[in-house]
């Protein structure tokens, strides 16, 4: 599902380059569960970006479900994400003028769906009560807390049933029962829609439950 081959990523800064990722290898196969941690600033974040296609390696190829992405123009890295990845960012941007559920319903309006709008709809629904939102459907994400917030962005990032999911910090503001919640959500998913899964996280219990973890070192992931 995802060949990841030598690469590198370095950001140009006001204090000269500044390379995070050096020379790094990955793999993950289809219906795997992987958890990548490492300490603040290490380029956990930095690496789940390129996954996503929402940024470019500096050098070496990602291939992701046989596309290779490291040199996708912007329209076409677009596509590819909103057809293949779920993404829950770290923060969350969830759109303010939005009700949660119209949230979830965002990445459908790239269109060329066959499913009927009804049928969305309704799984937009069963994913919000999943994700324990069924009495908040109708907020916008200001009247919403953190964790909730959280939550829509997780409903949100399943919505087009993708085939890799990314999630950075996916229990980062939530209680030890909701996070176990969304771990479990997270795994069903992984498990029955066989869509793979990469999660960063700080949380030894999420990573714990996850098929194989990973520690990001010295620009590096380690077995
Ligand atoms: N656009 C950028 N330009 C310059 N430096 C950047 C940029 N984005 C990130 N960095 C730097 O790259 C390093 C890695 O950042 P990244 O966000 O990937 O870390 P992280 O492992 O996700 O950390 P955390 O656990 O705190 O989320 C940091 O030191 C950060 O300051
Ligand atoms: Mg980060």
């Amino acid at each position: 599902m995802i060949e990841v081959s030598r690469i590198s990523k370095s950001y140009e800064t006001a204090a000269g380059p500044l390379t995070v990722l050096r020379d790094l290898d990955f793999m993950v196969g289809a219906a795997e569960s992987v958890a990548i941690v490492g300490p603040s600033g290490t380029g956990k974040t930095t690496f789940l970006n390129l996954l996503g296609a929402l940024d470019r390696p500096s050098s070496g190829t990602i291939t992701i479900d046989g596309v290779s992405i490291d040199a996708l123009e912007a329209e076409a890295a677009a596509r590819f994400r909103n057809r293949s990845i779920g993404f829950i960012f770290q923060l969350h941007y969830l759109l303010p003028q939005c009700t949660v559920l119209e949230n979830v319903l965002v990445p459908r309006l790239a269109g060329g769906w066959d499913e009927p709008p009804a049928t969305t709809r309704a799984r937009a629904e069963s994913l919000l009560e999943q994700v324990g939102l069924q009495d908040r459907m109708q907020h916008r994400p200001y009247q919403l807390s953190g964790g909730e917030q959280l939550r829509a962005a997780i409903a949100r990032s399943l919505i087009n049933q993708p085939k890799l999911l990314l999630a950075d910090e996916p229990t980062g503001s939530l209680d030890p029962a909701t996070g176990e919640r969304i771990a479990e959500l997270l795994l069903r998913t992984n498990e029955h829609a066989r869509v793979a899964l990469v999660v960063v996280t700080h949380n030894p219990a999420l990573a714990q439950r996850m098929g194989k973890t990973y520690r990001l070192e010295n620009g590096r992931l380690v077995g």
